[in-house]
């Protein structure tokens, strides 16, 4: 059986640098590899739909807004399916099945829907839609028989209810389902970049971001204003590392050459940092070198964005046709589900001959 990629984001706004080192640079890194039988990758609008659903508009205006992001950063149609999850009504299906196999309590305990009904302030009043889009995450991934799903830290709880939901299928109604593994990033400040502020997550709400669609000006002026240690005030002072942003994000996408390019006067961050450490290195000498790299890193994406942008209709038409092709996929699983589950009546000529012999007695 070979190796299958799913993954998706939410249309709630344009994609930024904390999804590109969580995880949209790594499946760009994989559909290159040629490691992968079959890359999917879903624009998740119904479960965006789950706390929005009075603002439908909203999803609606940023699917196309995502589907660039995902163009701009080399996902490349002829090689990874892009579809939207709305247009895939086997996935409902399947989630509708599942939700049998989960308990309300098992719901509760899932971390990263906890914090999310914390940062919602849903605690007296949550969608029960919601609260199980765990189990129709399961369905997405499960669906197209997914090995991998390349995602962030805060998806491992998805993933690991997703494998449970996986694992008490089979054991209930015979080997069908894939038990997914998540692949999360391989470095401690990708998995978790921090907002500009150096809040938690970069989140819309906060301000905090930087897109991936920004313009350099925009870039450059969440940079220079980035938190950094609040005790550095004078160049001389010595400066620390931790909790400090511009040294997260080089950590993030600081490469060895880019030294030789950009600031030849060091050769490793290692360095850079001890000489902060020590004092006499301002903030803006850093913030300067950390923007040249996002510069490095985000022009071409930029270019790219802008190339698809003139040909609208083109961009959905790649929806369109991923669509298709992943309900076809979804469709087989489905098909797969209820034989399991020998629920698909009409094809089973046992259960209509059975049921014949009963009645005739
Ligand atoms: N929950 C994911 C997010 O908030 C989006 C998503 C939906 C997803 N279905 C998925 C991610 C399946 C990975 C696999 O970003």
């Amino acid at each position: 059986m070979g190796k299958i990629i799913l993954t998706g984001d939410r249309p709630t706004g344009r994609l930024h640098l904390g999804h590109f080192v969580g995880s949209l640079r790594r499946r760009v890194e994989l559909q290159n590899s040629g490691l992968f039988d079959k890359i999917f990758i879903m624009i998740a609008d119904a479960q965006a739909l789950t706390d929005n659903a009075d603002n439908p508009e909203k999803i609606r205006q940023n699917i196309i807004e995502v589907a660039l992001d995902y163009l701009a950063c080399g996902i490349d149609p002829t090689k990874s399916t892009i579809f939207i999850q709305s247009q895939v009504a086997e996935l409902c299906e399947l989630a509708f099945y599942y939700m049998n196999l989960v308990t309300v309590s098992r719901l509760q305990r899932n971390p990263t829907v906890k914090t999310e009904i914390q940062m919602r302030n849903f605690e007296t009043s949550i969608p029960v839609g919601f609260f199980t889009y765990p189990i129709s995450q399961a369905s997405d991934i499960t669906a197209f028989r997914a090995t991998t799903v390349p995602a962030g830290e805060d998806q491992q709880p998805m993933i690991e209810q997703a494998r449970e939901i996986a694992r008490r299928f089979n054991g209930i109604y015979g080997d069908t389902l894939v038990e997914p593994e998540i692949l999360l990033p391989d470095n401690a400040a990708c998995m978790r970049l921090p907002g500009t502020d150096g809040k938690a997550k970069m989140s819309k709400s906060l301000g905090n971001c930087i897109y991936l669609s920004d313009s350099s000006e925009e870039v450059r002026k969440r940079v220079m204003s980035m938190y950094t240690d609040p005790d550095h005030i004078r160049v001389e002072d010595p400066g620390k590392v931790e909790g400090n942003t511009v040294f997260t994000y080089l950590d993030a996408f600081c490469q060895p050459e880019h030294f030789a390019k950009y600031w030849p006067d060091y050769s490793s961050l290692d360095e850079l940092k001890a000489h902060y450490m020590r004092g006499g290195l301002g903030d803006v000498k850093v913030k300067k070198f950390l923007y040249a790299i996002l510069e490095e890193l985000l022009t071409p994406i930029r270019e790219r964005r802008k190339e698809w942008e003139k040909d609208i209709p083109a961009v959905f038409d790649i929806l369109k046709r991923g669509s298709e092709a992943a309900r076809a996929v979804a469709a087989n699983t489905l098909a797969d589900v209820r034989s399991a589950m020998r629920i698909n009546y009409f094809d089973d000529a046992e259960l209509i001959a059975e049921q014949s012999r009963k009645f005739q007695g």
